[in-house]
């Protein structure tokens, strides 16, 4: 029998690659989306599309009812959806804590529970390591969010980690990069005109992960006998941010000006442009609480939790995930 997954926010970067990872594996694959999400890259014939109200527990609920009439049972799925920018912390905790509660309560008031549920969490749900023994963040690490993205994060673990048989798994993702990505991209670019600017010292340290490596560690979780586990995952490997920028322009092949920016000047500038943009209702691409995570001196992350109960092997060093992402954002005319 051929294996059903749901991904929800199956438009977004991450999404887009597990739906791609599991139609590659032979599942079917219903890409969870809303109505005004873009398709341009979930072009396959064979994706079913499912637009999915994840802010109203009724409609919700009358969606899966809708499903379950149709006899569609999902095996599988991952939710994935969620937002890493937001205006204010009431809304990273609608979007990335509530709509997991509202996916979990209607999946249980439907009888639609599948095998498993995966939650794409992220590293910033652990927080930032110790800066002064420098000790890689674990999947044992108490947990301490320093921003409301990360708040939000642990409290959709938290809930998940509530219900009573719900059959779990929660993902830990340290910066994922590779195609279709945004954020790194403005990395590159910068590095691409000339300019090395790096946030209070050269000297954080922090981890990578590449997405053809997450999407395969998705599906392994999928495929193993783990449930109500949480896995803080990496690449398994840690670097200073300028080895990060040393490998950037050496696959850009540039020569760079290189500027550290003091913190305070950071936090001032943040709050500058907090400011300056709350009027238009616009999201800065800085704010105060970004520039504590980007003052963050230790992102370290030690994975052999995950590598160990899995077996894996990552297929991509930085440097090789780096040339992959910097030739195809070379090809699509994003550099
Ligand atoms: N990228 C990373 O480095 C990283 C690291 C750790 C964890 N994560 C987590 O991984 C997940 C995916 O991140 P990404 O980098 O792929 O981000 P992305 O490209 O922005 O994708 C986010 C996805 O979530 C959907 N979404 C956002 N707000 C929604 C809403 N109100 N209702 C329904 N769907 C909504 C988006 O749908 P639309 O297209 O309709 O907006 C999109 O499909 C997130 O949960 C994020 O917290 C990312």
């Amino acid at each position: 029998m051929v294996k059903r997954v749901l991904i929800t926010g199956a438009s977004g970067f991450i999404g887009s690659h597990l739906v791609e990872e599991g139609l590659k594996r032979g599942y079917t694959v219903f890409a969870g989306i809303r109505k005004t999400s873009s398709r341009r890259y979930l072009s396959d014939s064979r994706i079913r599309f499912l637009e999915l109200d994840l802010a109203s527990p009724e409609r919700l609920s009358e969606q899966l009812m809708q499903c379950k009439a149709e006899e569609l049972r999902f095996d599988f799925i991952i939710h994935n959806a969620g937002i890493t920018r937001a205006h204010n912390s009431a809304e990273f905790h609608r979007v990335n804590d509530r709509f997991t509660h509202t996916l979990t309560e209607s999946l249980e008031l439907t009888g639609m529970v599948p095998d498993k549920f995966v939650y794409i969490s992220s590293l910033a749900a652990a927080g930032p390591g110790d800066p002064v023994s420098m000790r890689p963040i674990t999947d044992d690490t108490p947990p301490h969010p320093i921003d409301s993205y990360g708040k939000s994060k642990l409290a959709a673990e938290r809930f998940l980690e509530s219900r009573s048989g719900f059959p779990y798994l929660i993902f830990r993702p340290t910066g994922v990069y590779g195609p279709r990505e945004r954020d790194y991209l403005q990395v590159y670019r910068t590095i691409n005109r000339g300019f090395e600017p790096y946030i209070g010292s050269t000297r954080q340290r922090i981890s990578f992960l590449y997405i053809s490596d997450l999407v395969r560690m998705l599906y392994e979780a999928l495929n193993s006998p783990f449930v109500n586990k949480t896995w803080v995952v990496s690449d398994g490997c840690n670097y200073s941010v300028r080895e990060f920028s040393e490998l950037v322009k050496r696959i850009l092949g540039k020569k760079t000006v290189s500027l550290v920016i003091p913190l305070p000047v950071v936090k001032l500038l943040a709050l500058i442009l907090e400011s300056v943009t709350h009027p238009f209702g616009k999201i800065p691409i800085l704010n105060r609480e970004k520039a504590a995570i980007m003052g963050s001196m230790n992102w370290q992350c030690d994975p052999s939790g995950f590598f160990n109960d899995l077996h894996f092997t990552p297929a991509y060093t930085l440097e090789k995930g780096l040339e992959e992402t910097i030739c195809w954002n070379r090809e699509n005319n994003r550099i």
